[in-house]
């Protein structure tokens, strides 16, 4: 087994650091969500794109969850401009884009389209409900959207914390071929890792070579535990709990959508194009509240055969600590009755750190809990 092809057969590469732009005059302002996807179509995260959606993609995207040629993608990936801004550009010509007053690439600008936003809700969230954060910050963005294939021409800056962590693709397969990992499974978290997170990502460590633990770094809700705190929580559990020539942390600097089943499979193939043979996928991958079902995550992928998808997806049951096995569980593998689990998820612990109640050693290491408890305390 090798690691695994990238999604669409090859790594995109369009970071080009010494572009001139010198003779472009155009020019868009972008938010600090399409700066990050940006990044992360230049540097062949979101290979086989090239560039902003175009309507053709877009269309698909939301009605089949493909790409115009058929190539699965289940997220559409648009760079939103207000209408003053489309009326100033023209068709044809090269943009540059900007993010607070400095040039971070160019777009060659092939369309400027106006999109069905309360579709666009409906079809990748599932809802056109406000309080639905994805959707929010949908509604929240302009109403415009322009398109085209896109060069990063400069790096976006990062809390300096994650630049040890900041791999691309080329460089997370080059680190995993070196530690002579055949397989290797993706784990995508917003959290900090609570002791289900470890139980299932041990019990996938036991059938593959290496774990990329890929904590989501970008714009996340409000109430979730900044992401250079939850860094620091990381490593102080990789440290005493994860043998480290199994393990390599790099941070993805994607926003989160919130999008569940949909958010799901768009997080399985990047982990691909980072290399992973295997992803894993719990309870309510991507949710929030009570938009999607427990497992609606994991069934999302049996439209998609194993060819096309690309990936092994490694679906786990809701797990628990029982107080009679003493140990991680799920329904899979124990007897005991509800009374007896103790239940484990990101939400939970935050609402206890909120309420200065220190999560027990069973729902959390007591390393973990103190870091954040730490972070949450001092200057932000
Ligand atoms: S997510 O938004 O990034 O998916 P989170 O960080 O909570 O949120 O979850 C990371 C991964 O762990 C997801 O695949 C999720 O389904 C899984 N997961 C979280 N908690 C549990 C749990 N108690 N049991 C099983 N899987 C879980």
């Amino acid at each position: 087994m090798a690691l695994s092809i990238p999604h669409g057969g090859k790594l995109i590469n369009q970071v080009n650091l010494n572009y001139d732009h010198s003779n472009i005059h155009a020019e868009i302002e972008i938010d600090g969500m399409a700066l990050s996807d940006l990044e992360l179509i230049s540097n062949g995260a979101f290979s086989p794109l090239r560039g902003f959606m175009g309507q053709k993609d877009y269309k698909t995207v939301l009605d089949k969850m493909r790409l115009e040629n058929g190539t699965i993608w289940s997220i559409p990936i648009t760079l939103p401009i207000s209408q003053k801004a489309a009326r100033k550009l023209t068709v044809g010509d090269r943009v540059k884009l900007t993010h607070k007053n400095e040039i971070y690439g160019v777009m060659e600008l092939w369309e400027v389209y106006k999109p069905n936003k309360m579709e666009e809700a409906i079809k990748v969230y599932q809802t056109a409900d406000k309080k639905h954060p994805g959707v929010k910050k949908l509604f929240d963005r302009p109403e415009i959207y322009a398109a085209g294939p896109v060069t990063l021409t400069k790096i976006p800056p990062k809390n300096p914390e994650f630049t040890l962590y900041s791999k691309t693709p080329f460089e997370t397969r080059k680190e995993f071929k070196e530690n002579n990992w055949k397989t290797v499974v993706g784990f995508q978290t917003r959290n900090p890792v609570h002791r289900a997170h470890e139980y299932i990502q041990k019990t996938a460590l036991e059938i593959v070579d290496g774990l990329f633990l890929n904590p989501l770094v970008g714009e996340t809700k409000s109430d979730d535990i900044p992401a250079h705190i939850r860094l620091k929580s990381y490593e102080v559990l990789l440290k005493n709990y994860y043998p480290n020539n199994r393990v390599f942390l790099a941070v993805f600097p994607a926003a989160m959508r919130y999008a569940g089943p949909k958010e799901a499979v768009f997080h399985a193939l990047v982990r691909k194009n980072y290399g992973c043979t295997h992803f894993i996928v719990g309870r309510d991958h991507a949710g929030v509240g009570d938009y999607y079902g427990t497992y609606d995550a994991q069934k999302i992928f049996d439209q998609f055969s194993h060819d096309e998808i690309g990936i092994e997806i490694l679906p786990f049951e809701h797990s628990f600590y029982c107080m009679k096995c003493e140990n991680m569980a799920s329904s899979k593998t124990c007897p005991h009755s509800k009374e007896n689990h103790l239940h484990l998820s990101g939400t939970k612990v935050r609402e206890m750190l909120r309420n200065g109640i220190t999560p027990p050693p069973q729902f959390s290491r007591p390393e973990v809990i103190e870091v954040l408890i730490n972070g949450l305390k001092g200057p932000q």
